[in-house]
């Protein structure tokens, strides 16, 4: 017999105040021991309506604080509870697995001490943004990367995909801290973008809104001007491509020769043409 009855489900909330929420997850709320948020002030209160039970992670963050720190401590206070064999559950904003340490690393942990813990997914920022901003990642492919990760290690970029940056807001931040970084931070990604894209490329600040009641702020502005555009905590970069998909000649005449019977037809729609 499983002794071990304290479970871990990590919902997503969505982005927009009650908008967004899956009846799984409201459920998983209202029917948790002890309910643990990450989320937007308005957000939390909201889902503390649904479960009285319920805690705000958010006080962990801190000025000059690493934020590795922070999330150890989200993840520690999280499984103290499973341990006490309490059904907790952590709500975290918009997709708790999309650029979210925390529920990946405490489901991951719940498990290798023998308890039921999963995810349950959300809507995120990108999930809006395709929509606000009338993208389909799938036209021409959509890379995504953290801004900093970008920045400190050596990644290469497809300048014919789309290519979203998280945390443009903590983009090159050595410190980990929660600060907003400023635009000479901003201006060494620039920089690297350069490699790849004319100065004048129109590149977009997409911000999606947390209430129902709010637009999407959506900011259109060269590359070059980055620096100096008013970036917060919550902006994401949207780079549109900046070149044209370059055909692969070799592979398509190798495909064809597969199923010579086509001739082609089906490779010249999967081109595009
Ligand atoms: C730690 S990640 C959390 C992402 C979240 N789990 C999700 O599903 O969207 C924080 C980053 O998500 C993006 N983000 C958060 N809120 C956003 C919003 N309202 N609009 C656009 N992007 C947002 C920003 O890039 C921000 O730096």
């Amino acid at each position: 017999m499983n002794y071990k009855k304290g479970t871990l489900v990590c919902v997503g909330p969505g982005m927009v105040l009650g908008a967004h929420i899956t009846e799984r997850c409201k459920n998983h709320i209202k029917q948790a021991d002890i309910v643990f948020t990450s989320c937007h002030p308005v957000i939390e209160k909201w889902l503390a309506t649904l479960n009285s039970c319920t805690y705000s992670l958010q006080h962990l963050y801190a000025d000059n604080k690493d934020r590795r720190n922070t999330y150890q401590q989200m993840q520690a206070a999280m499984l103290a509870e499973v341990r006490n064999n309490k059904k907790v559950v952590g709500a975290f904003y918009g997709h708790p697995g999309v650029f979210a340490q925390v529920p990946h690393h405490s489901i991951k942990q719940a498990t290798e001490e023998g308890f039921e813990a999963w995810m349950e997914p959300g809507i995120s920022a990108d999930a809006c943004l395709y929509a606000d901003m009338g993208i389909d990642p799938g036209a021409y492919g959509c890379q995504q990367f953290e801004a900093s990760q970008f920045m400190f290690y050596q990644r290469k970029l497809d300048p014919s995909a789309y290519v979203i940056l998280w945390q443009l807001g903590h983009a090159g931040d050595l410190s980990l801290t929660p600060r907003l970084t400023g635009a000479p931070e901003r201006q060494v990604l620039v920089d690297m973008l350069l490699e790849y894209y004319a100065p004048s490329h129109q590149v977009a600040i997409y911000e999606s809104p947390f209430l129902p009641t709010q637009q999407p702020r959506i900011i259109w502005q060269r590359l070059d001007e980055l620096p100096k555009a008013d970036i917060s905590l919550i902006s994401t970069l949207v780079i549109p491509p900046g070149r044209r998909l370059i055909p692969n000649d070799e592979i398509v005449i190798r495909l064809k020769s597969i199923y010579p019977a086509s001739h082609g037809k089906n490779t010249n729609k999967a081109l595009g043409e």
